[in-house]
């Protein structure tokens, strides 16, 4: 490890960490697995989630014909919207629960997933739709025990939603996103399939492939476990325990694939090494911060997602005004590695050095700088917006954007610097222009 002194225990802090883990199958065809798996979890009849655009493409059905193989009777929601929203998920969770269904299968990117986990989640545990929010815009209950089985099955190479018990969404009314997160959550199964990256566009595989970078990158640079304050009991140990040492794992290896593969990935859509290897990155880095955490690119994502006036990204549906997840992450994360690297510079650069940096003689003072220039970098071989203002935000929007954020309580605190409202409307203006 670079920097041991990392997890010196801090005077209250926690000294264990706890890791959870779906069950990972990787390989080509591994969506065909779906029926099998189902089978030996003991599933007489599974809702299947989906989305319109993927129910349309080859993968839903070969689940659909493996279930039907496997004697496993279902019903496809194919209703799922791309940016879920309060109300998606409620009209999910609708299906769910008339359903009476024994399990769950999902086939799509994050938004499918998740959808899936909270149908799952408000099926099994009936409550308000606020009582299971993370605090404090919802009540942050926690969810009271297992769920039905889900075998999630990923078709974009980024979200790790697969991998991770957090279920993302718009909260309309409120002007944000935010997120319900349990260990209960945790799909039961991951059937990773990278024959599915194949598909993808250049906009939404360079979107996935840079949150993927930003959840490994922030895992590994989070307050470490060690820091965060103990929880009353161990069952209450909060399912992001900080940075900690299995988390590094998964999240190194994870940043030196997307280093090596993203921007060959996003060049070439017939370059089926770089794509696969993308979707296992993807993978790794959500085991990564689905136990370690992220902190603040995510945590002011949300700002920037719920405040989109007019744009619309290449390759993604044009019928709302959206930014991407990866996107609104990505175009924080330099401006916000400027600003945390004084904390744990070595991780910087360790980061930097993974992704394909040169830091021969760098010294930890040139380690904000040193990985800032190399997501832009990257930024640019991909063909991506320039920061915040080409996609539609402008300077004198800093401070809404920071009231926006600030409130994401669980990603703030995981940060190695602590940042006020004040820090995070200077991290957005660094935001607006890279090049
Ligand atoms: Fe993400």
């Amino acid at each position: 490890m670079a920097c041991c002194h990392y997890y010196m225990l801090q005077e209250g802090g926690d000294a264990a960490f706890t890791i959870n883990v779906s069950q990972l199958t990787f390989g080509p065809g591994a969506i065909g697995e779906a029926g099998d798996r189902a089978r030996e979890l003991g599933l007489k009849r599974v809702a299947l989630f989906t989305d319109k655009r993927l129910a349309a493409l080859p993968f839903v059905e070969t689940a659909q014909r493996s279930l039907r193989e496997a004697g496993v009777d279902y019903a496809v929601y194919a209703d799922v919207e791309v940016e879920p929203t309060d109300a998606s998920f409620q009209a999910a969770a609708r299906f769910a629960q008339e359903g009476r269904f024994d399990g769950f299968v999902s086939v799509g990117g994050g938004s499918v997933i998740d959808t899936c986990k909270a149908a799952n989640l408000f099926a099994t545990h009936p409550a308000d739709f606020t009582a299971y929010v993370n605090a404090p815009i919802g009540e942050g209950r926690p969810v009271p025990g297992p769920l039905k089985p889900h075998i999630a099955c990923p078709t974009t190479s980024g979200t790790g939603s697969e991998t991770t018990g957090v279920a993302v969404f718009d909260f309309v009314a409120r002007k944000l996103k935010t997120g319900i997160a349990s260990k209960h959550m945790i799909p039961t199964m991951a059937l990773v399939d990278p024959d599915t990256a194949m598909t993808l566009p250049g906009t939404v595989l360079a979107a996935s492939g840079f949150d993927a970078l930003s959840h490994a990158l922030e895992c590994y640079t989070c307050r470490p476990h060690t820091m965060r304050p103990k929880a009353a009991s161990a069952s209450a140990r909060p399912l992001y325990n900080g940075a900690n040492p299995w988390s590094d794992l998964p999240a190194r290896e994870a940043l030196r694939l997307i280093g090596r593969y993203l921007v060959r990935a996003v060049a070439d859509r017939s370059d089926a090494e770089a794509r696969g290897q993308m979707m296992y990155a993807g993978t790794l880095a959500g085991m990564a911060f689905g136990n370690g955490g992220c902190h603040l690119p995510h945590g002011m994502s949300y700002a920037v997602a719920g405040q989109v006036r007019d744009y619309r990204a290449a390759d993604y549906p044009q019928a709302h005004p959206m930014v991407p997840h990866g996107m609104a992450v990505i175009l924080n994360a330099p401006s916000v590695y400027r600003f945390t690297a004084s904390a744990c510079p070595e991780r910087h650069l360790d980061g930097a050095a993974d992704l394909g940096a040169d830091v021969r003689g760098a010294t930890p003072a040139d380690a904000g700088e040193i990985v800032a220039k190399r997501i832009i970098a990257m930024m640019q071989a991909t063909g991506f917006p320039q920061g915040l203002q080409a996609v539609g935000y402008r300077e004198s929007d800093a401070d809404s954007l920071a009231e926006g954020a600030f409130p994401q309580k669980r990603l703030m605190d995981n940060s190695p610097r602590p940042a006020t409202k004040e820090d995070l409307a200077e991290l957005f203006r660094g935001a607006m222009r890279y090049w």
